[in-house]
């Protein structure tokens, strides 16, 4: 009788746990089902190693060209082998329309991107937000926080970033430069210029620098950073958060001016730092652009495009949202990008690729399947 038992519960456990064991590799580009056989709802997304799991948090999309929209929130799910994910439900759920919140349903929000903070203990939501109306001509960051990784986050504020303080290595050139008058000035559409003669840097001193596609680093020393697309995309800035991860500091720099680069995604390897992004196409993809650097702020160094197999100039028909050191292998990582299908936006599919060290620099192939 208790042998009897015993087997039916070994059999039981066997069961389950292959049961949540459908995948034991990766297959870029298909479709990928979470526990509830659902393909997973996590775009633009990142991930944090918390408490030996892995949590990914991504724009939840919905049917549809207005599915780009945030109608729902941010999506969780967690996994302890990176092939097979739970969902964890929304952690970060939009405000009911007509609520007047920065995070009304219907608003742009995109590329978040948690973090924990080991001194105040609380997991900190980064994401680039566009208020509901206003197009992406709002190029805001949004913050929230939570007790618990999962969720819920509460969401603390938004708005443009360093209101009043140049970046640590804007040229006097630059801070003694007119800005263009309001006829000549940037309306829209492709800069008539190098965006250091339309001086955009010092035209959003007082209101605070634009930030649209983003991504966070934590480096060793505990420091955050925040990376963004600013002045009109055309040149990339990043900048520290404070010790609590909840504002900036007022330290940043400008790097890449006039490149316009979208999609950063940072790491360390070796000491050094390294930066993934894509350039500025919109959803459609393009060839990706990869730099180095001794420290976070900078002297960046452009290293060129990373991909190295057929498809390179389209980064494999992707773009990059993350770059995810494998915990416990100092010279692993994995490329995570995203092949987005904006006039349905909830098929757009995941693409996750090794990343490899060819000498100095950072390569990645393609592959229709592999294991770690
Ligand atoms: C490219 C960005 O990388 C995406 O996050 C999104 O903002 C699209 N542009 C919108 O066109």
């Amino acid at each position: 009788m208790w042998k009897t038992f015993c087997l039916s519960l070994l059999v039981a456990g066997l069961f389950s746990c292959q049961e949540g064991k459908r995948y034991q590799s990766f297959k870029p580009g298909e479709i990928w089902l979470d526990n509830a056989e659902v393909h997973i709802n996590a775009h633009g997304g990142g991930i944090l190693y918390d408490g030996g799991r892995y949590y990914w948090f991504g724009e939840h999309k919905t049917e549809g060209e207005a599915g780009n929209r945030a109608n729902v929130g941010v999506h969780c799910y967690s996994s302890d082998d990176l092939y097979n994910w739970i969902d964890e439900g929304i952690a970060l759920s939009v405000e009911p329309e007509g609520s007047g919140s920065p995070i009304e349903k219907g608003c742009i929000l995109e590329r978040p991107k948690v973090i924990h903070n080991a001194k105040t203990g609380k997991y900190v939501m980064w994401f680039h937000l566009e208020p509901k109306g206003m197009g992406y001509r709002g190029a805001q960051s949004g913050v929230a926080v939570s007790d618990q990784v999962t969720g819920p986050y509460q969401f603390l504020h938004a708005g443009r970033i360093n209101a009043g303080k140049w970046a640590a290595n804007a040229s006097e050139e630059l801070k003694n430069a007119p800005v263009p008058a309001l006829e000549d000035a940037y309306s829209g559409g492709e800069l008539p210029g190098h965006p250091d003669s339309l001086n955009i840097h010092k035209r959003d001193l007082e209101g605070g620098q634009m930030a649209r596609d983003m991504n966070l680093f934590v480096d060793d020393d505990g420091k955050a950073y925040h990376i963004y697309a600013s002045e009109e995309n055309s040149t990339l800035q990043i900048a520290q958060l404070t010790d609590d991860y909840t504002d900036h500091n007022g330290v940043y720099i400008r790097c890449f001016a006039g490149r316009f680069m979208e999609a950063p995604a940072m790491f360390k390897h070796n000491g050094k730092y390294y930066l993934m992004m894509s350039g500025c196409t919109g959803w459609a993809s393009n060839a990706a652009r990869s730099a180095v650097a001794d420290s976070v702020l900078g002297e960046w160094k452009e290293l060129g495009n990373p991909c190295v197999d057929a498809d390179s100039a389209t980064t494999y028909h992707s773009q990059s949202t993350y770059i995810l050191p494998m915990p416990g292998h100092p010279d692993k990582f994995i490329y995570m990008g995203d092949r987005w299908t904006p006039e349905n936006a909830i098929d757009g599919r995941y693409i996750w690729l090794p990343l490899e060290f060819d000498g100095d620099r950072f390569v990645i192939h393609w592959q229709d399947e592999w294991k770690m």
